[in-house]
């Protein structure tokens, strides 16, 4: 299967856009603007073609990991995002592959990042390039160099904690393969005035805090220092301690790096030891002391300091006295000894320690050149990388910075070259045609400086070397007068000046107008610092010294090579070799990164616009851009071209089959592109204009988001699709088994109601058949229970006589019989008297007899009272009739009546028959006479009685007069219609007559009688049996009685004891009558 490669592309996913020379509309403002957009995304690389701009991030990012480093290992140098790899990788490959030198040239101001970049190269290169034993160890010594030389000449400054402060380049050789052999180092222009001195916040060179803080006491010792910074003139002490850095600790890395390197012990030894020597000898001091001859004299004050130097470097002691007071001119073997005042003495002592350190410095770098210097002598490839300072404006610009500059110009100068160069070979390779392109060359200014006969290098020389006082105000005049009508310089001095009144321009100043801008340049210590003077006295002590790296420092020392001729000035050897350099790198093909500083604080995140903005301009970073832009913004080669942009034309999509140009031609045809915006070369398509390019992504972008719709909206089909086919086929599997499983459960079901009819059926079935056996076997138990109750009763009957049962019966019947028989014999004799009304009768002997018991008492007594009515006459037999009348009427009635039962009814209690009295009377009376007896009758009017003879017969009721026996009323007994009486115990009552009757016109009778009772009851059976009418006798406490035509209520009231038992009547008025009873 084949793989799938996908080309990414710079142009994927860009901030801003990642290569400056695609920017539209270009200017400062733009080209700033796009910096910041990309570091603040952490995207600290942009390219301008092929160079890279780097802005320090001052944080450690996570973009040099071994796996970034596989990233950017062997890919197109536009296939990723911008980067440090990308470069370091295009260079070695082209130089493994290609044969082709290269050099990689690292500008940008101090703490810009140019020393991290160029160790960022050299471990990429260290890593990609090839490997085993001997590889690594040379390797490990190019890597370890380093660290050596950071510390004799990197110092802390205010700007960088770690500032080179001299130039490196660095030739790193390879062999045919691309693997390692050694290297060359060149250093440029050592700061040595940093030994002696340090600005405000700075260091010296960091050795000497890393020998003070890490050597053990031994060492310390032995090198006759102590561990004290204040102990030294040359340190300064406000800034001896960095923060984030450990001295000691970097002592050990040092010592370390010098001995993977290859220095010997005694070698490092020797070293330190000129180390301690320079740091020892600012502490010597002067005092003045004047001589006879009135010359100034100097002394020097403590002479322990000097005596330890020379013990430590084996100089006799008298020697560098002596140096350090005289100076010995020589010409034309003439010897001319001039005495140094203290102010000479001084500069003197400082001239040496500069030289000492300086040197020793040269010496370092020639010895690590030893040791990692390439062993063969076959034909090597060269990759170069030069750390060097970029282009410096200060506010105080001197003699270095003039120097810095100088070498700025160079290197622009031969940027500009090889990139036209490198741009005027590319297109006749691609066969594409010429166009001019304007530039700024920077060539006149490096002939301002470097011209051999009026440059102001020459002329500073000339000063220099001029006999009679030279000053710098000697050397201003002169270059006022030869550069006067140059362009780019400057000076107020200057005849002819355009600049007289150019009050930003001082008088002891001249400035020159750089490609990157006008530098001041302050001409103070020009002629001194180009001198470089060491005083010969100083040299030849030195070279006298014991110790052969001191000795072997100070070659012109030697009187045998004794050479009047002046040493070459500083200018004058930097020149030599910035021209030296310019030579070896314009054979190499250059790589360029220029480093840019965000901000002065060192901090991360800050981009400080006005900051870069100065940098980009004397950078000439726009220039590089424009010069880069001049004929085609944007080349690429056919292959990846068409490979990116096919998808936006049909013919080319998905596949082109012919070669990748025709396919580029018939996709820029179809999109209409305008034919001046573009050109064919070889290989390569060139873009004129960034826009267009950036068209073409737009319309790319578009199209990929085109089929990626497309992508989606078939992938989504397909997906549909499929899914719609799984559902289709599950539902046939689901409805085919929910078919078997419906036809199963009806069966099931027709299965089971077919059993239960069976079964219903059967059941019935067999209850019938059950049934009818039963029915059989009942009638066959039936028959046999008849036959066998038949038999039964046969037999029994047969055989009852003989049956035991029956006896019971007999028994119990015969005993009954013979208890009642006991009974009513027994009851014979105990019969009770005849007596009505004795109550005795026998007790019951059995409980089964009490009825019969009670029943024959009952007849004992109706038969016993016959037998008693039985014995009256008829006489007696009336009697009791009216005494049973009387009970019926009065018994708890009328409380009189108990106590007239005992009393015997006589009827007639006067004799009337046999009292002469009333012989009148009874001859009146025909009928048989009653009742006749005496009553008290009542006054109706006052309630007073009069007794009157009380006559009853069958027909009337009569009342006469006791003594007269005069009939005084007769009622007929049909006209008396009620008797009413108290219930007490009282004699009283009331005859009530039938109203209208004749008897009645008087009123209603009122008695009182002793027989009350006896009297009553006779009047009732008189009148009963008479009239056969029953008279009404009511019973009350109170009734009405008829007087006349009142009516009168008679009332009977308990009355008191005192008038005895009789009862009192009174009238109390005409509607009630009292009667008290007592
Ligand atoms: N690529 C980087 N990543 C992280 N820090 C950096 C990088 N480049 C520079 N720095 C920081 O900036 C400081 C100064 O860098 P350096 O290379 O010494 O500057 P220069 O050599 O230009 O004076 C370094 O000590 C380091 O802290
Ligand atoms: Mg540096």
């Amino acid at each position: 299967m084949a793989k799938m490669e996908v080309k990414s592309s710079l142009l994927d996913n860009m901030i801003g856009v990642g290569d400056m020379v695609l920017l539209e509309p270009l200017n400062e403002e733009t080209f700033i603007d796009n910096l910041k957009k990309r570091f603040d995304h952490n995207e600290i690389y942009t390219y301008i073609g092929s160079v890279v701009i780097s802005v320090n991030p001052y944080r450690s990012l996570p973009i040099y990991s071994p796996e970034k480093v596989e990233d950017y290992r062997n890919r197109n140098f536009y296939e990723l995002s911008p980067h440090i790899f990308a470069l370091s990788d295009e260079a070695y490959r082209s130089l493994r592959d290609q044969d082709k030198d290269q050099c990689i040239l690292i500008t940008g101001e101090s703490g810009a990042g140019k020393t991290e970049a160029s160790k960022l190269v050299m471990s990429y290169v260290a890593a990609v390039c090839g490997k085993g034993a001997e590889v690594n160890q040379v390797k490990e010594q190019l890597l370890q160099s380093n660290p050596v030389l950071e510390a004799f000449g990197n110092a802390k400054t205010v700007r960088n904690d770690n500032s080179s402060r001299f130039g490196k380049y660095m030739d790193i050789e390879f062999d045919f393969k691309g693997d390692p052999l050694g290297g060359v180092i060149s250093n440029y222009l050592l700061e040595k005035s940093r030994v002696v001195k340090q600005p405000r916040g700075e260091r010296n060179f960091h050795v000497f805090y890393q020998l003070l803080s890490g050597a053990s006491e031994e060492l310390l010792h032995k090198l006759k220092l102590e561990r004290d910074f204040s102990r030294y003139n040359y340190l300064s002490l406000d800034s001896a301690k960095v923060n984030g850095v450990d001295d000691a600790a970097n002592f050990r890395t040092v010592r370390n790096a010098m001995q993977i390197v290859g220095f010997m012990d005694h070698e490092a030894e020797s070293v330190l030891e000129v180390v301690a020597a320079v740091l020892k000898l600012g502490n010597i001091e002067f005092k003045p002391e004047s001589r006879v001859n009135g010359l100034d004299e100097s002394k020097i004050k403590d002479k322990n300091e000097l005596k330890e130097i020379c013990e430590l470097t084996s100089i006799d002691q008298l020697v560098l006295e002596r140096a350090f007071s005289f100076r010995t001119v020589e010409a034309k073997q003439e010897k001319v000894s001039t005495t140094l005042n203290v102010a000479q003495a001084y500069y003197a002592r400082d001239a040496l320690a500069k030289n000492l350190y300086s040197r020793l410095f040269s010496w370092l770098v020639n010895r690590i050149n030893e040791s990692i210097k390439a062993q063969t002598k076959v034909r090597k490839k060269v990759m170069g990388v030069l750390d060097i300072y970029g282009f410096e404006i200060f506010e105080d610009n001197s003699f270095e910075q003039f120097i810095i500059n100088y070498c700025n110009e160079k290197l622009q100068q031969i940027f500009i070259e090889l990139t036209l160069k490198e741009e005027q070979e590319e297109y006749i390779r691609e066969d594409i045609e010429w166009t001019h392109i304007d530039y700024f060359n920077n060539a006149i200014i490096c002939d301002l400086i470097e011209n051999n006969t009026n440059g102001i290098l020459a002329m500073l020389d000339e000063e220099c070397l001029r006999p009679g006082t030279v000053t710098d105000e000697t050397f201003l005049e002169k270059l006022n007068q030869v550069c006067a009508t140059h362009q780019h310089f400057e000076s107020r001095m200057s005849k002819c000046s355009r600049f007289l009144n150019d009050t930003s321009l001082p008088h002891s100043c001249f400035r020159i107008q750089h490609y990157a801008g006008k530098v001041l340049y302050q001409v103070e210590g020009f002629v001194d610092k180009n001198n470089d003077l060491l005083y010969r006295d100083l040299s030849q002590a030195m070279w006298k010294a014991g110790h052969a790296l001191i000795k072997s420092l100070f070659p012109e020392g030697n009187p045998a090579k004794v050479n009047l001729k002046r040493p070459p000035t500083a200018g004058s050897q930097f020149k030599a070799s910035v021209a030296t350099l310019m030579k070896n790198l314009q054979t190499k093909n250059p790589n360029y990164i220029r480093c840019i500083k965000p901000n002065d604080k060192k901090a991360a995140h800050i981009f400080n616009e006005s900051l870069v903005c100065h940098q980009i301009r004397y950078l000439g970073l726009l220039e590089n851009v424009r010069v880069r832009r001049a004929g085609y913004a944007f080349r690429q080669a056919y292959e990846p071209c068409l490979e990116r942009y096919k998808m936006l034309c049909k013919q080319t999509w998905p596949h082109w089959k012919g070669p990748a140009r025709s396919g580029v031609e018939v996709l820029f045809n179809e999109l209409e592109i305008p034919v001046e915006e573009y050109s064919f070369g070889r290989s390569k398509i060139f873009i004129r204009n960034p826009r267009t390019l950036f068209q073409l992504e737009d319309l790319r972008k578009q199209r990929l988001e085109d089929l990626a719709t497309l992508i989606q909206k078939i992938y989504r089909g397909w997906k549909c699709r499929t899914h719609f086919l799984l559902m289709k086929k599950s539902q046939v599997v689901i409805s085919a088994w929910y078919r078997r499983y419906a036809q199963q459960k009806q069966y099931q079901q027709i299965k089971s109601s077919a059993l239960v009819i069976q079964s219903y059926i059967r059941g019935w079935k067999a209850r019938k058949i059950l049934r009818e056996l039963k029915h059989q076997k009942r009638c066959k138990e039936a028959a046999t229970t008849i036959a066998a109750y038949w038999h039964g009763t046969q037999v029994r009957r047969e055989y009852r006589k003989f049956f035991r049962a029956n006896a019971g019966k007999k028994i119990y019947e015969f005993t009954l019989q013979r208890i009642v028989q006991k009974y009513l014999l027994e009851m014979k004799n105990k019969m009770p008297s005849l007596s009505p009304i004795d109550k005795n009768w026998p007790s019951r002997p059995y409980l089964f007899l009490d009825s019969t018991h009670k029943e024959l008492k009952r007849i004992f007594h109706l038969w016993r009272c016959k037998k008693y009515r039985d014995q009256f006459t008829d006489q007696q037999k009336l009697v009791y009739e009216e005494k049973l009348e009387a009970s019926e009427l009065f018994k708890d009635k009328k409380a009189l009546y108990p106590s007239s039962v005992g009393q015997p009814f006589q009827g007639a209690y006067l004799e009337i028959n046999k009292n002469p009295k009333y012989k009148k009377l009874k001859d009146a009376i025909e009928e048989k006479i009653i009742i006749a007896e005496v009553v008290n009758k009542i006054n109706r009017a006052n309630g007073k009685s009069t007794s009157r003879i009380f006559l009853l017969t069958n027909n009337n009721l009569l009342l006469a007069d006791q003594k007269s026996g005069q009939i005084k009323s007769e009622v007929p007994l049909v006209d008396v219609t009620k008797v009413s009486m108290s219930s007490q115990n009282d004699g009283f009552f009331a005859v009530h007559l039938k109203e209208g009757s004749e008897a009645a016109s008087k009123g209603d009778f009122l008695f009182s009688s002793d027989h009350l009772i006896e009297m009553a009851t006779k009047l009732y059976r008189t009148t009963l049996s008479q009239t056969k009418q029953k008279l009404n006798i009511e019973i009350s406490d109170e009734f009405l009685v008829q007087f006349r035509q009142d009516k009168v209520c008679v009332k009977f009231i308990q009355g008191s004891q005192k008038n005895g038992s009789v009862p009192t009547c009174k009238r109390k008025n005409n509607r009630l009558l009292e009667v008290a009873v007592p």
